[in-house]
């Protein structure tokens, strides 16, 4: 699999494996172990999804040295400020049994209608993952569900952030932070690159998947790598997982891209600033 390289040099697959909604537990475990086995060397976790134990545990079976693998945690809301950032960090590490991460995120930013002191908490959590990456714990680090008002904040800081994971996927564009983020190198990570399965019912999208003998999944994931997104495909199916990994043998024309950018009724990711969590 192909590489893109952050900002700061260090290396990431192209694709990477997602474990949102999987259930935690034997599926869950037996889900990474399969995953690893089939080349995804890049998992996406994160403590809210409930299953980092499962996923170190899949890690452990899959037998893979450490290095081969990159794997990403995220801070949640609730963990937020630097002191509990730190040992929500630490308990990620013991929970995917490792002793560093190759990339920890922040989940969502704290957002202005939630906080009166937002930008404030934002700052705070940001300098806990910057010692953190200074301290060599963290390879990499970055933000999830930022938009350009929480993201601006962060981008005098004395590192500023090497990714920001958005919900992207084709009738979900999200340019005006894709912009600002491409500004400032901060490469983008798709999570949802299904639509959360839902592009998978679209009569459009199926049109074009036969016309380029390829699946309506596979169409999916390869938009996002020609926009230069890191798409995470999630599925604990062994046949989905190693299509989705099938995409390097064709290309999306021009036209078709455009056509996917604007499908219509299947952008309605949550916005971070109207959020209950
Ligand atoms: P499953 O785990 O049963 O394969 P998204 O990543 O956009 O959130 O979509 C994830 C959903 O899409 C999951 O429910 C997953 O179910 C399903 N999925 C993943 N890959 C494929 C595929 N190649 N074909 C059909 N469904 C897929």
């Amino acid at each position: 699999m192909k590489n893109y390289e952050l900002r700061n040099g260090v290396s990431i697959p192209e694709i990477g494996y997602g474990t949102w909604k999987t259930p935690d537990g034997e599926t869950c475990e037996k889900a990474v172990e399969t995953a690893i086995r089939l080349g995804y060397h890049h998992i996406d976790a994160a403590r809210v999804y409930g299953n980092e134990e499962s996923v170190g545990i899949g890690i452990k079976n899959s037998g893979i040295a450490r290095e081969e693998l990159f794997l990403t945690g995220k801070v949640w809301n609730s963990d937020r400020g630097y002191g509990r950032t730190i040992r929500a960090f630490e308990k990620t590490l013991k929970d995917l049994q490792t002793d560093y991460l190759d990339l920890y995120l922040i989940h969502w930013p704290a957002s202005p209608n939630q906080y009166r002191c937002w930008e404030a908490l934002n700052r705070e959590t940001w300098e806990a993952l910057t010692d953190l990456y200074k301290s060599g714990k963290v390879r990499a680090i970055g933000v999830s569900n930022f938009r350009r008002n929480h993201l601006t904040p962060l981008l005098d800081a004395e590192v500023i952030p090497m990714v920001n994971q958005l919900e992207l996927h084709p009738g979900m564009v999200q340019a005006d932070i894709v912009s600002l983020c491409r500004e400032h190198q901060i490469l983008l990570e798709a999570y949802s690159p299904l639509g959360n399965g839902k592009l998978l019912n679209s009569e459009e999208l199926s049109g074009m998947a036969e016309h380029y003998g390829k699946t309506p999944a596979q169409i999916c994931i390869k938009w996002n790598l020609q926009h230069g997104f890191l798409p995470l495909s999630k599925s604990v199916n062994e046949d989905r997982m190693r299509a989705n990994l099938e995409v390097e043998d064709f290309g999306i024309t021009e036209e078709d891209m455009r056509k996917l950018d604007v499908l219509e009724g299947f952008a309605d990711g949550n916005d971070p600033d109207k959020v209950p969590f």
